[in-house]
């Protein structure tokens, strides 16, 4: 009798590790989420993880996950990685972490950006790396550590991004692929190698950076330390995966030119497939190296779209002394408020914006409050305005003549009945839902699977293991009253960019 043969991906997150097992076909065996102490954010604007964390966390969810699964670790054929994109890990020549990490939403290093904007030109940037500088993407955040803490730039030795990191504590290998180092600055995204002429402009060397791989290729693998950790088996082969959205669209299917998802985790982001890279002159879009060897991606990020609805969650609606509300009670009380949310608008700028404003330092707000309202049109505004920020980006895709066939949605925001139909009627157009989302540690165990030569290729693997459970239509009446609230939503932003001193 033929083994069974297992699958297994990592999702090093913002909030926490999930490992999870899959079959041959595709199927989740076994899945588990570890949370991470949550981040520090010692000043506004900026935020931190200690990268021994996540590795604790995933020595965690990999040990249960293997304890669940009641297979041997012989039957895991390989591993992929995945994560939280663009933090910047320090490491020394020995390997030992310089300084906690910078993470995706740190926006501190705006004059960073402003830096190297003036050194090269905005434009010569762009052309280089397919992006600007936004305080975001790792360049910017190393060159805040060598503005601010020059003895620990001096002792740089190796950069890694988060899920790298975890890479080198399974294998003692450095290695980051093309999706995640999209995300660095430092990449040339059309060659899809690292870009000489960035690193030098910036004075970052080439020596820091890894080997660069397409996201299905084995780049290392277990070695006897990390077995002795995670309970896999020494030499168990690990694919080089990709950053959380590369490989959610794996996990999604978002694999050729058309297909969009929009997903909300604690950001929200909306991911188009292309067959080139494709640019905003303007770099309001990001343009990425996709998950998929020959294929790119353009996506748009909204900073704070779960978080928008975690922090109403503690923040606003839980009162003074009050028990803090589960999602449910949240979204049951959202739905007693009409589309519209009777007027009351939320601009869920809690991390600054990227897209389409690319401003780390605009904020959030609540507009147009009466003493009529109470917190059902708070609850359901914040649903609404996340919503209205995805739109921006699909605004973004018509200006640039970026296809959209078909909408799948993912994260949390395709959990709940009324967070999907709201996306429905903002988008105006019909979105899918998946029989099993499992996200981005999904897709990054699809990718171990191609590695392995479970699938020939990344479509095969999709077309094999994604299935569409439902598809919703937009409702026509609210639909017509999100089409005049976005026109009220859009010149929210101005206004409160106007606002700053
Ligand atoms: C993508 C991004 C976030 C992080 C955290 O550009 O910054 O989605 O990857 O999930």
């Amino acid at each position: 009798m033929e083994r069974p043969v297992y699958f297994l991906g990592i999702d090093v997150g913002t909030g926490g590790t999930r490992a999870i097992l899959i079959d041959r076909f595709g199927k989740v065996v076994v899945s588990h989420a570890t949370e991470h102490a949550p981040f520090r954010s010692n000043e506004i604007g900026w935020a931190e993880q200690d990268p021994e964390d996540w590795w604790r966390a995933t020595q965690e969810s990999v040990r249960a996950v293997l304890a669940s699964a009641d297979c041997p670790a012989s039957d895991i054929a390989a591993v992929g990685l995945t994560g939280q994109m663009h933090g910047a890990v320090l490491l020394d020549r020995s390997g030992a972490v310089l300084r906690p990490s910078l993470i995706w939403c740190d926006t501190r290093s705006a004059p960073q950006c402003d830096w190297l904007h003036a050194e090269l030109g905005r434009g010569r940037v762009i052309d280089l790396t397919c992006n600007p500088a936004l305080p975001n993407f790792t360049l910017t955040k190393i060159l805040w550590v060598r503005d601010h803490e020059p003895e620990v730039f001096a002792r740089i030795a190796h950069v890694l991004c988060p899920k790298d990191y975890v890479r080198l504590r399974l294998s003692g290998t450095y290695a980051m692929d093309v999706q995640e180092a999209s995300g660095t600055l430092l990449l040339d995204v059309t060659r899809r190698r690292w870009s000489r002429e960035m690193a030098e402009a910036a004075g970052v060397s080439l020596d820091w950076l890894p080997a660069l791989y397409e996201s299905a290729e084995i780049c290392a693998s277990v070695n006897a330390e990390a077995a002795a950790c995670t309970g896999l088996l020494t030499g168990t082969p690990i694919v080089a995966g990709a950053g959380d959205q590369g490989a959610g669209a794996v996990g999604m299917g978002i694999l050729k030119p058309g297909s969009v998802s929009a997903t909300i985790g604690t950001s929200g982001v909306v991911f188009a497939a292309t067959d080139k890279p494709v640019r905003d002159p303007l770099g309001r879009l990001h343009t990425f190296c996709h998950a998929v060897a020959g294929r790119w991606h353009v996506m748009g990020v909204t900073q704070a779209a779960g978080l928008s609805l975690r922090w109403f969650r503690d923040v606003i609606s839980a009162g003074v002394h009050g028990e803090t509300a589960s999602y449910e009670e949240l979204t049951t009380l959202a739905a007693e408020a009409p589309a519209g949310s009777d007027g009351v608008f939320w601009a869920p700028y809690l991390f600054g914006e990227r897209t389409p404003h690319l401003d780390p330092n605009v904020r959030a707000a609540f507009l147009g409050l009466t003493a009529a309202h109470g917190q059902k049109h708070l609850a359901r505004a914040v649903m609404e305005g996340v919503a209205y920020s995805l739109k921006d980006t699909f605004t973004l895709f018509s200006e640039l003549n970026i296809p959209v066939t078909g909408v799948r949605l993912g994260g949390g925001g395709a959990r709940g009945g009324l967070w999907r139909q709201i996306q429905a009627d903002v988008f105006g157009r019909a979105v899918e839902v998946l029989v099993a989302e499992e996200g981005a540690a999904f897709g990054a165990a699809l990718l171990a699977g191609v590695g392995a030569g479970a699938w020939p290729d990344v479509d095969t693997a999709c077309e094999a293991s994604i299935q569409i459970a439902e598809k919703i239509e937009p409702n026509a009446t609210s639909r017509d009253a999100y089409q005049e609230g976005y026109k009220i939503y859009r010149r929210i932003y101005p206004a409160l960019a106007g606002l700053r001193s």
